[in-house]
């Protein structure tokens, strides 16, 4: 069920984070109305306040549109993005026992289901789960991967939300009869999150799901080598996931991005342990977005993701601040990647 409250709730989400924000960031008003005065969607406010200050930056979660959600998929079966095959592997030889700590009918909520490929493994293993609640922003994929998954499981309740799960969320009350309330955040989409964002995220689901559980999955610290190629994949279909924010802007916003004046920029931060997405300005250029001007110099950037990589004790460490007690962990041969139950 969506929070009918959603824009108010957005701003006050961006405002606490804004007190966080290092002093260099220049923090714009949002705005609700365009410079020719009709109302802005979240969309076209983020995007103007986030061309307006400086660094300039966006929230990764406008890359999906349904566009968007289908270049992510072609993302997960790259050669070298290893995080999906990874995390599949270890859901695939773990499913029992993460069943078994699951438990029987139990009602499993997913944060950024995207198209419903990873939770398959975990229904064939569970013992007669109840109600699966897929939450994810790009609706339109969502309802698509939903009705393929009922087909496929006509004995289990789905029901898909259409939400930004950044929001407080009001789920709809157990079924009678259920087992315990399971989120499962697959994905590593947690490290999307800045540190406090990530916090305040697992605090949110903690409350949510407490009784329950929460299976994450998270990608681990690793070779820089490895990192830089799963973020920079030969084919380029990263970089049109990437530039897809700028389509998309086009689109709904009257903007006037030029797609070949913009590029693709992946590395890693060693320091703070994140691969940083950025599109890079090809050359000095105006853009102009719902009838207001941005000037860009050469090289200049908009920053669009990170995806922070944890190490297995600091996802623990972060866990307990947020309220969960911390089980079993499950990670591959070459330890990649890990899948965590913590108790909420
Ligand atoms: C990195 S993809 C992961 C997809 C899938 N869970 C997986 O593991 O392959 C992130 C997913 O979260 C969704 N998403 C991103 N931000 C979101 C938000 N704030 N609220 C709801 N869904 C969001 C995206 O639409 C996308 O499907």
């Amino acid at each position: 069920m969506r929070n009918p409250n959603t824009s108010s709730s957005s701003l006050s989400f961006v405002a606490a984070k804004s007190q966080q924000q290092p002093q260099q960031h220049q923090q714009p008003a949002q705005r609700s109305t365009a410079a020719t005065g009709e109302p802005l969607s979240e969309f076209g406010r983020e995007m103007q306040a986030g061309l307006s200050r400086t660094p300039r930056s966006i929230s990764p979660k406008f890359f999906y549109d349904a566009a968007g959600s289908q270049l992510f998929d072609r993302i997960c079966e790259l050669p070298e993005y290893y995080p999906t095959r990874t995390e599949l592997r270890i859901l695939g030889e773990c499913a029992g026992e993460i069943a078994g700590q699951i438990g029987p009918n139990a009602e499993i909520v997913e944060f950024g289901a995207g198209s419903l490929t990873k939770v398959r493994l975990l229904l064939d293993a569970l013992e007669t789960p109840k109600r699966y609640l897929p939450i994810d922003i790009s609706g339109e994929h969502l309802e698509a991967a939903a009705e393929r998954l009922k087909a496929d499981y006509p004995k289990l309740v789905v029901q898909p939300i259409a939400a930004d799960y950044t929001m407080p969320l009001v789920l709809p009350a157990p079924m009678a009869g259920a087992g315990r309330r399971v989120g499962f955040f697959p994905g590593s989409t947690i490290g999307n999150f800045e540190p406090d964002e990530a916090l305040a995220f697992l605090q949110l689901a903690a409350r949510m799901l407490r009784g329950g559980g929460l299976l994450i999955g998270v990608d681990l610290v690793k070779d820089p080598a490895r990192l830089h190629a799963a973020y920079n994949d030969a084919q380029g279909v990263t970089g049109e996931f990437n530039l897809n924010l700028l389509r998309r802007a086009n689109a709904e916003l009257d903007a006037d991005f030029d797609l070949d004046g913009f590029t693709h920029a992946a590395f890693y931060n060693a320091p703070r342990q994140r691969i940083e997405m950025h599109l890079v300005s090809r050359r000095a250029q105006n853009v102009s977005l719902k009838g207001e001007q941005f000037g860009f110099e050469e090289g200049e950037t908009i920053h669009t993701e990170y995806s922070h990589k944890f190490t297995v004790e600091g996802l623990r460490a972060l866990a307990v601040r947020a309220g969960f007690r911390p089980g079993a962990v499950w990670t591959d041969p070459e330890k990649l990647f890990s899948v965590h139950w913590l108790l909420a």
